[in-house]
């Protein structure tokens, strides 16, 4: 199939160009690198020996879409372009709900006036919010957003759902991801954020580099086993992989579907930091720290939808994550930044 893929200079975007080429698809590309460049790019095409076609143009931009889909023909949309930052969201409201569901908004109204109908959507696990139940199946009920970033992903859902439902010509398949981590095998793409990480593993990798100092655990005292935070990390080329799959059932004209991307496995702050050390025989000095506001106890998921339906099952385990989050770090201390 032709696919466009937004976002796809981006983190999970580089990994899935890779996994869909790998599986005999076309890839057309469009970012507006507000948080990427086009070096990760041209190590894809370097990594799959294949061209990737580029667009520099922000999905808010209708004339730039048409543009795309007239001089390609799209068979498919995986989106992934939006604005990613939890705290970041809190203080730019605005600026999330515009560029997410006003640039998504745009997006479809470009690819349906082009006859593409077909659409794979980044969601979270975050749509979940305190979670009813562990592990979290698909039924879960959505909880409270606890800030603007997730009520977008929540939000997109419900449009998404809406359109679907009011034209059954459209095949859209909502994926929730839990906490991507890793990188490409080969060291020379991965995660590379502006300033300091938000996230753990980006922050582990940055101690470990010597960038930062220490890492600071946010809280002992939570309702788990050692106290910190637990969650589903998964490697980014399983959840990559997880949109090859999830391509299948769109040709097999699915409808609505809705699937969890997860390993089922629950690690702590401190599981993590023990098998990054172990991995790759780097000490991780930490120090306990207090709760970072939003934060809850336990986010796992239960991830037997996909494998049913789509066949689709994550094969990497925590320990492959850490080394190949390291590889990644370690030969590019700078990101793509040198
Ligand atoms: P990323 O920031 O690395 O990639 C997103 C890409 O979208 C970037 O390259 C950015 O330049 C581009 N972009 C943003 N706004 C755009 C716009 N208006 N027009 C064109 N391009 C635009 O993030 P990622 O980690 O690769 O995440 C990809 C998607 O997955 C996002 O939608 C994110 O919300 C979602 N997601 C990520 C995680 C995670 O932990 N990384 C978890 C769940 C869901
Ligand atoms: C994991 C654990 C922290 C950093 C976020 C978004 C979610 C999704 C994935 C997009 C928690 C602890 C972290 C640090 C720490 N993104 N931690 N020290 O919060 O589960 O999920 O990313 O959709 O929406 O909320 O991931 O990596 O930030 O945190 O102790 O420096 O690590 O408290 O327990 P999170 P995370």
């Amino acid at each position: 199939m032709n696919i466009l893929v937004t976002g796809g200079a981006g983190y999970i975007g580089s990994h899935t160009i890779i996994e869909l080429a790998a599986a005999g698809h076309d890839v057309t590309v469009v970012d507006n690198l507000c948080n990427s460049c086009e070096k990760s790019l041209e190590r894809v095409e370097g990594i799959t020996g294949k061209k990737v076609p580029f667009y520099k143009v922000d999905i808010r931009d209708r004339a730039g879409l048409d543009k795309v889909f007239e001089e390609n023909k799209i068979d498919c949309c995986i989106h992934f372009a939006g604005l990613k930052a939890v705290g970041e969201s809190v203080s730019k409201p605005y600026e999330y709900y515009e560029n997410n569901i006003g640039g998504t908004l745009v997006l479809i109204d470009a690819m349906r006036s082009h006859g593409c109908k077909n659409i794979i959507f980044s969601s979270s696990a975050t749509v979940y919010g305190n979670p009813a139940q562990i592990p979290i199946t698909e039924e879960c009920p959505k909880g409270q957003c606890t800030n603007p970033y997730g009520q977008t992903k929540s939000m997109l859902e419900e449009i998404l759902k809406d359109i679907q439902k009011a034209d059954p010509e459209w095949n859209v398949v909502l994926l929730r991801y839990f906490n991507p981590i890793g990188a490409h095998k080969s060291g020379l793409i991965g995660e590379d954020p502006n300033g300091i990480p938000n996230n753990l593993m980006p922050y582990i990798t940055q101690v470990a580099v010597g960038k930062r100092e220490e890492l600071g655990v946010f809280g002992n005292d939570y309702n788990t086993p050692d106290g910190t935070g637990v969650r589903d990390y998964i490697h980014v080329v399983d959840l990559a992989n997880g949109h090859v799959r999830a391509l299948e059932a769109i040709s097999r004209s699915c409808g609505l579907k809705i699937y969890n991307l997860g390993t089922g496995h629950g690690y702590s702050v401190l599981d993590v930091v023990n098998a990054f050390e172990k991995a790759n025989g780097v000490k991780i000095p930490y120090s306990i720290k207090p709760r970072r506001p939003g934060d809850i106890d336990s986010c796992y998921s239960d991830p037997e939808k996909a494998f049913k339906e789509l066949g689709w099952k994550a094969k990497y385990g925590i320990e492959d994550m850490c080394r190949d989050s390291w590889n990644w770090q370690k030969n590019n201390p700078d990101g793509y930044r040198d």
